[in-house]
């Protein structure tokens, strides 16, 4: 044993969406958000410490990283030293099964394990909540994912010092009453996407005269979200999301210049679920920023639903997630 540590994640979707930062160093959002973690895509994560090395080695599916992501993922590290008050480096080695940059949120179960086996390698001794804050400095989304199910992300509370708003930033499980949820994926775009997200909220922020009112809105929406996940209100949770999603994407097309993540493939399937509601079927559509469409329905109905969104998007991968598990220590 080298003291090294493995840690397995998946990523999350939005029911209500995270867009936005209020301290971009920080990662403190401007509005709560909540999400369902997924069953289906996760990401390994090993991190050993390296007493001999001069810099991090970052291995992504057997590849080392460079650039932008072997910045984010060092600047992540150099975080954890300095709270750990270590200085050797790492070498990480990540399997990641999602199509990166493509609007799956590669980044929130990438970094949900990254926090989880950095902390144990480094001997931060964190408790969940302390690793979803930890998370959060990789990737917003991230403090989501180190909670299964549905976890709500609290933006913590504008005053007060970098400290106090950092602690005030976390996620934690939402409770549920009986709510047998899917998530069908249509991967209409697995290629990278144009605009990063960081780049394209931040942009919304700062231009975007519909970003208040959707933030605004998005509070009520959180509120009126919670009710009906602990009524096991489907079709009332699907409707919610449904708008948050079409509302943040609002605020995009009318930043300045606009960020439309949305293709014609999207649209249509939008209109498969559409369709599928007039026949009767409990079936919504979120959007993260890329073209593809996560459709929230129950289980009984996912494999009805994945064969419309198969027939709308002919040759494009089309998955059917449940709730998956939050992220944990799998070995060393
Ligand atoms: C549209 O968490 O990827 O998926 O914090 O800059 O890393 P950074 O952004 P990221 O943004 C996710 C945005 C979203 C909505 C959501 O997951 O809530």
């Amino acid at each position: 044993c080298d003291g090294g540590a493995t840690a397995v994640a998946h990523p999350n979707i939005a029911l209500i969406k995270y867009w936005g930062k209020r301290d971009e160093r920080l990662f403190l959002p401007w509005t709560d958000s909540l999400s369902m973690t997924l069953d289906i895509f996760p990401t390994t994560t090993r991190v050993r410490l390296d007493a001999a090395a001069g810099q991090d080695t970052v291995t992504l599916d057997g590849v080392p990283a460079y650039g932008q992501t072997l910045r984010r993922v060092t600047a992540f590290l150099g975080l954890v030293r300095e709270r750990a008050g270590l200085r050797q480096r790492a070498v990480v080695q990540s399997r990641n099964t999602v199509p990166t940059g493509a609007g799956l949120a590669s980044s929130a179960g990438g970094f949900a394990a990254l926090a989880v086996a950095a902390a144990a390698a480094y001997g931060l001794g964190l408790d969940a909540r302390g690793l979803s804050r930890l998370a959060r400095r990789g990737s917003g989304s991230a403090s989501r994912s180190v909670f299964g199910g549905f976890a709500l992300w609290h933006a913590g509370d504008a005053a007060g010092t970098d400290a106090e708003a950092d602690l005030a930033s976390y996620a934690e499980p939402v409770p549920t009453a009986g709510l047998d949820a899917a998530l069908v994926v249509a991967v209409l775009d697995a290629g990278p996407k144009e605009v990063s997200s960081r780049a394209a909220m931040r942009r919304t922020v700062a231009t975007s005269p519909l970003y208040r009112p959707w933030a605004r809105s998005s509070g009520e929406d959180l509120a009126e979200m919670r009710a009906a996940l602990l009524r096991g209100d489907l079709p009332a949770v699907g409707e919610i999301a449904e708008r948050n999603a079409l509302g943040m994407h609002a605020t995009m097309l009318a930043a300045r210049p606009a960020v439309r993540y949305l293709s014609p493939a999207t649209l249509t399937v939008l209109d498969s679920v559409l369709q599928l509601r007039r026949e009767g079927v409990a079936a919504y559509a979120t959007m993260d920023a890329g073209p593809n469409v996560k459709v929230l329905c129950a289980r009984a109905d996912a494999q009805r639903v994945a064969g419309v969104v198969r027939a709308a998007a002919p040759g494009r991968a089309v998955h059917i997630a449940g709730p998956g598990p939050g992220a944990r220590l799998t070995g060393g």
